[in-house]
């Protein structure tokens, strides 16, 4: 149930520890504040083998308990967090009947849970509106397989991401997501009408973006939504677009082709000394090192060559064997020995011409050995001695089925 909330002023400094019944109100003129105050998410993030992150954006100081139990049987156990009130001013109410971004106070709320068991995957379920529940997995001990999810370029009210979302498997660990989140630039999005579409995918596990061109599209938007309720996604960075997480033993590398990443930059130079970090670390399998825009493609957009270049001898050093990313509208592999270069840029947003420059790239030409311009999820399920990719289309279709295999240092993938 909806009320409107008249109040403009704020109802004070949120407790960070309340418990009691959440309060309306607080919230801005023309703003519908859900009772409850939740008014964005939840989703989770920032996962480890025993703790994970959940968060939501609030409307009103609100209650911050969370109920988790684990997904196979056990004791729930209630966990509490903290609001942090932020002026939010980025303004967006173009369409009529498109639900507006609306400015004024929001109270991020993030949830430490802590004391979580590895290899586990946990439901929970927000106090402030029993509807408000998710789903996160801790990471897996090195060595156990898992699965993970890739979109890119999502637009839930252009294309047909709820059909995405729909084939997307039920048993995830967690999403990466390739950049380009939501597109004001599309009219009829707003973060009002991305959230609830985007719910299915943002409650079946942790969400762990990557920074796209269309996260600064207007004034204040990057503040105020990418960092402020995405930003900290991972760790052993102080940089909100760079950092790095792990599960199995596989070491994942979020970075922001929006940020320099050309040699002796402040990205470069973190993501080299990083992958050789986490090459050293015992039960090391391999890297994922994932991003927005290409480094190879066969569509118009201009290539990233000179850092596929530069990166090209680091990632085989270190035992990268994906290199995912997004901003091409649509699914691209290339293979190039032990490296596989995916482009899964399928999310929703307008498709695109996957074939405008194969006769000007003829080195990249070579390497694609498959491609779809089709709306599509990218399935990644780590094994034992291979990875298995499958790109699965809006209406549930197979477009390309992939095996890296692991068993040797070298090898590419095949079909
Ligand atoms: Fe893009």
């Amino acid at each position: 149930m909806l009320s409107a909330c008249k109040d403009a002023t704020t109802n004070g400094t949120p407790t960070g520890t309340s418990s009691g019944t959440p309060s309306a109100g607080g919230g801005e003129a023309g703003l519908e504040c859900p009772e409850g105050g939740v008014l964005h998410g939840p989703w989770a993030m920032r996962f480890n083998e025993t703790s994970v992150r959940v968060r939501w954006d609030a409307c009103a100081p609100s209650s911050t308990e969370i109920v988790v139990e684990p997904e196979n049987g056990g004791e729930p156990a209630t966990h509490v967090g903290e609001q942090s009130a932020a002026d939010v001013k980025t303004s967006y109410d173009v369409i009529n009947g498109v639900p507006p971004d609306v400015p004024g106070i929001r109270y991020r709320t993030e949830v430490a849970v802590d004391g979580l068991q590895p290899g586990t995957c946990y439901r929970y379920q927000l106090a402030a509106d029993s509807a408000r529940r998710g789903r996160f997995c801790t990471a897996k001990p090195a060595g156990a397989p898992f699965k993970f999810f890739a979109v890119g370029d999502t637009n839930p009210s252009v294309g047909d991401t709820t059909g995405v979302l729909d084939h997307m498997p039920s048993d995830v660990d967690f999403t990466i997501h390739l950049g380009d989140i939501q597109y004001y630039a599309s009219v009829f999005e707003s973060w009002a009408t991305w959230f609830p579409k985007m719910q299915p995918l943002l409650r079946q596990g942790a969400f762990q973006p990557s920074i796209g061109n269309h996260e600064y599209e207007i004034d204040f938007e990057f503040q105020d939504y990418y960092e402020r309720l995405f930003g900290g996604a991972g760790f052993d960075s102080s940089a909100v677009e760079w950092y790095r997480f792990q599960s199995g033993g596989v070491w994942f590398f979020s970075l922001s082709t929006e940020a320099d990443l050309d040699a002796g930059s402040d990205q470069a130079n973190w993501l080299e000394a990083q992958l050789a970090d986490a090459a050293g670390q015992p039960g090391y399998r391999f890297s994922v090192v994932y991003f927005h825009k290409p480094m190879m493609t066969l569509s118009e957009y201009t290539q990233k060559k000179g850092e596929r270049l530069h990166f090209d001898p680091i990632f085989r050093q270190h035992g990268v064997r994906l290199i995912m990313c997004g901003h091409v509208h649509g699914y691209e592999r290339f293979v190039d020995g032990e490296l596989t270069y995916i482009v899964s840029g399928g999310g929703g947003a307008a498709l695109h011409d996957l074939n405008v420059t194969a006769e000007e790239r003829p080195e990249e030409a070579s390497k694609r050995v498959a491609s779809s311009s089709t709306y599509h999820g990218t399935v990644i399920e780590v094994l034992s001695d291979a990875i298995h990719g499958s790109a699965i289309g809006h209406d549930g279709r197979i477009l390309d089925e992939f095996t890296v295999d692991l068993s040797s240092g070298a090898g590419g993938g095949s079909n």
